[in-house]
């Protein structure tokens, strides 16, 4: 599975560290950056990650920056994407197992790093229940279709 990563500069430190321990897992993961510690406008790094998964270019997006609100706010605008901001393992959780998100947002002055690296774990390792939750979804594409 391919992962797409970014961040602002919220969030730098939590995206190297999901990066290395994606990879240490074997999961193969295309950094969008930011690479060092400069200001960045949150929306232009969503967008980046975002296309690649509307594109199938990668199957799931991780997106870091201070609170993860900006991000998943900006993802959320753009058509075939389902951001989740979390910040404990029940909703990393269950946000794939019912409502199939594919980009994981996380606040980088929320979380340490430590719960950052469960959370991202469980969210590229969690299987889409599918379903009733499917009806769900279809209702919530039909919302962005109309
Ligand atoms: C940047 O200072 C900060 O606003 C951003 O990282 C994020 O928290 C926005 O939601």
């Amino acid at each position: 599975m391919k992962i797409a990563i970014g961040c602002d500069h919220g969030g730098l430190e939590h995206k190297n560290a999901i990066k290395a321990h994606l990879e240490g897992l074997g999961y193969e993961v295309q950094d969008f950056g930011i690479y060092e510690q400069v200001s960045v406008d949150y929306p232009d790094i969503a967008v980046k990650v975002c296309d690649s998964i509307t594109k199938n270019e990668c199957e799931r997006g991780i997106l870091v920056c201070g609170t993860g609100i900006g991000m998943s706010i900006a993802a959320n605008k753009i058509k075939g994407i389902r951001a989740a901001a979390c910040s404990e393992h029940f909703s990393a959780k269950f946000t794939r197992l019912h409502n199939n998100s594919n980009i994981l947002c996380l606040g980088g002055r929320v979380i340490g790093v430590g719960t950052a690296l469960e959370l991202a774990e469980i969210f590229v390792s969690t299987e889409f229940e599918g379903g009733r939750h499917q009806n769900r979804i279809n209702k919530i594409s039909d919302i962005e279709n109309s």
